[in-house]
């Protein structure tokens, strides 16, 4: 299968130079509104398909809508970029996380294409494919961006930022950046079978640093347009690196659904 990278991020990051044949595409889902058209592109002869998820608080995006139509444009592969918090001091706002894990304290948001008389149960022990983030760690390297490879991502409901007392609680968990973004994305991806990873870009220390403001829009702002010019030359050193047939996930991503399926045969 040939490989079709999708990317996901705020605005911004698909207004980069190199890219061939763009055009803007309205892709309908029977799940509903997408985000927004879907941008068709190749840099490199590497098909690209951008999905912004501006203008939208995160609680109203519609994440199966999303992940259905960026598999109906063939995408094989899905690279989210979100800002985030950092809850651990190593990682300041600048920082780029490949995690590799995710907690998931979202409350509100439909999180499976399942249902309906028809049950399945994915894994999700390993919600990250760890053979497209090997990719997406290269395309770093050879950028020289600062990024540190595996982390816990917790993702909250929002819109507001945390309390202190969850901050803290999210810190003893483990966790290493806060975001409200990334779940149910990586769950539907794994349902749609899609090889996904997530580039959490640190914009912030959140609020469980003594001595220190706690998060606020401005200081999220700040640093974002920053960690955009750099999202894009990584999406750049990422079309140089991967593999113009879709590398088969060393975790099973990409057959997600086998075996996966409960519902009685004709049922
Ligand atoms: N996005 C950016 N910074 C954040 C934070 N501290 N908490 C939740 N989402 C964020």
């Amino acid at each position: 299968m040939d490989s079709v990278l999708g990317i996901v991020g705020g605005s911004g990051l698909y207004d980069l130079p190199g890219l061939h044949n763009a055009r803007w595409e309205r892709i309908d889902s029977a799940w509903g509104e997408v985000s927004d058209d879907i941008l068709f592109a190749e840099i490199d002869g590497l098909p690209i398909r951008f999905l912004p998820r501006h203008g939208l608080a995160p609680s109203e995006i519609n994440y199966r809508a999303n992940i259905d139509a960026l598999k109906r444009t063939g995408v094989t592969d899905l690279v989210s970029f979100s800002a985030c918090g950092s809850l651990d001091e190593r990682l300041a706002p600048g920082h780029f996380v490949l995690v590799d894990q995710f907690i998931d304290q979202t409350r509100d948001r439909p999180r499976s294409f399942f249902g309906n008389g028809c049950v399945a149960h994915v894994s999700m022990a390993e919600p990250v494919s760890p053979t497209l983030a090997g990719y997406v760690q290269q395309a770093l390297e050879r950028e020289a961006v600062a990024h540190t490879r595996g982390g816990t991502y917790v993702v909250i409901e929002g819109p507001q930022f945390s309390s202190r007392a969850e901050s803290l609680l999210y810190r003893s968990w483990g966790c290493h950046v806060i975001g409200m973004t990334n779940m149910p994305e990586a769950r539907l991806a794994r349902e749609a079978e899609l090889s996904y990873t997530t580039v959490a870009m640190v914009t912030d220390y959140d609020c469980w640093r003594e001595n220190h403001a706690a998060v606020d829009v401005e200081s999220v702002l700040a640093v974002m347009k920053d960690n955009t010019s750099r999202a894009q030359v990584v999406i750049q050193g990422l079309a140089a690196v991967f593999p113009r047939r879709h590398p088969p996930c060393s975790v099973g991503s990409d057959r997600a659904l086998e075996g996966a399926i409960v519902t009685p045969p004709g049922h």
